[in-house]
């Protein structure tokens, strides 16, 4: 198996692979619950998580296999002063797989070059976070039956936004994508991912500040959290923070058939009332997420799932 850095790690066939998957997965249940039986995975987590780490943990435990790990760097020998290299070098004797979530851009591409067995990015820093695509991705096809040919606003913290980053990256290699940018201007998307853009010609963005002015113009609004963790200034956090609230007063603005994706957690970008409106689409994004996790890990530790026929040989 091989390790996942960023989704440019796996083709555009693997993901649809990966997406077709989690499907069947979702359906066969308990076929596919001894898939990765004598497996371990480990879950290194230098950030807070809730649903990355538990989802991933989960996803092993739900294939038959085993986890360790740490949450909170604290308690393990990175408190002393340990390398990445070294712990990925020493946990690759104990397991099959590695998930890691580190606040430095680059940790888990450290990580996997030390490593022995593949190394899944977790999140790293404000750059990218390729398993949330994947949940995103899902999320999309369940919603439009396609993940193309969709105008998608990413609203908030368009420069720290890892999830931001994975997604854009990943949309722009499927094609046919007009994203439309909301952002404070001290948030803006950083150019490397809009040279991803203007370097795929059937794709498009415009930047804004507005949501109100072009929230119905949008297929899909992915909104996110401003990114305290990121800022060097508690000032320009608690100034930036709640510039956008999404509520259903903007909500009746929006296509009926909008889809709401959020990454979760929020603090208040999405008024709680939104949840029970149909558009409203975060926690179906957390169950994809468990279900494309499941698929994934299973794929790259090189177990096959019962009864299950691949998708190419399916449009044969
Ligand atoms: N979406 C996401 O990464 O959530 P956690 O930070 O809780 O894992």
């Amino acid at each position: 198996g091989k390790s996942v850095i960023s989704l440019d790690d796996l083709s555009i066939s693997q993901i649809r692979e990966l997406l077709h998957k989690a499907q069947y997965i979702d359906s066969h249940r308990r076929e596919v619950a001894h898939t990765c039986d004598g497996r371990v995975l480990a879950t290194l987590f230098y950030e807070p998580s809730t649903r990355t780490r538990l989802s991933f943990e989960t996803a092993m435990l739900r294939l038959g296999g085993k986890v360790i790990g740490f949450a909170g760097s604290q308690l393990s020998s990175a408190s002393k002063g340990e390398s990445i290299a070294d712990t990925l070098k020493t946990v690759s004797n104990y397991v099959d797989v590695v998930a890691i979530r580190h606040p430095k851009e680059g940790a888990a591409l450290v990580a996997s070059r030390a490593a022995s067995v593949p190394v899944i990015n977790a999140g790293d820093g404000g750059h990218m976070h390729p398993t949330q695509t994947l949940a995103d991705l899902a999320t999309l096809q369940s919603r439009f039956g396609r993940v193309t040919d969709l105008t998608v606003g990413l609203c908030g913290d368009l420069m720290f936004g890892r999830t931001v980053h994975s997604l854009i990256e990943t949309l722009c290699r499927f094609g046919n994508v007009h994203f439309v940018l909301i952002s404070p201007d001290e948030l803006k998307t950083p150019q490397y991912v809009l040279d991803r853009i203007d370097a795929t010609p059937s794709c498009s963005y415009t930047e804004v500040k507005d949501l109100v002015s072009v929230i119905g113009d949008l297929d899909v609004l992915y909104m996110t959290r401003v990114q305290q963790e990121r800022f060097f200034n508690e000032d320009d956090y608690l100034r930036l923070r709640d510039t956008y609230i999404l509520d259903e007063d903007k909500l009746q603005l929006a296509k009926e058939s909008m889809a709401v994706l959020h990454p979760l957690p929020r603090i208040n970008e999405i008024a709680v009332e939104v949840d029970n409106d149909p558009r409203a689409a975060y926690f179906e994004q957390v169950k994809n997420g468990m279900l494309m996790r499941m698929a994934l890990e299973s794929s790259v530790v090189g177990d096959e799932l019962p009864g299950y026929e691949p998708l190419e040989a399916k449009e044969v």
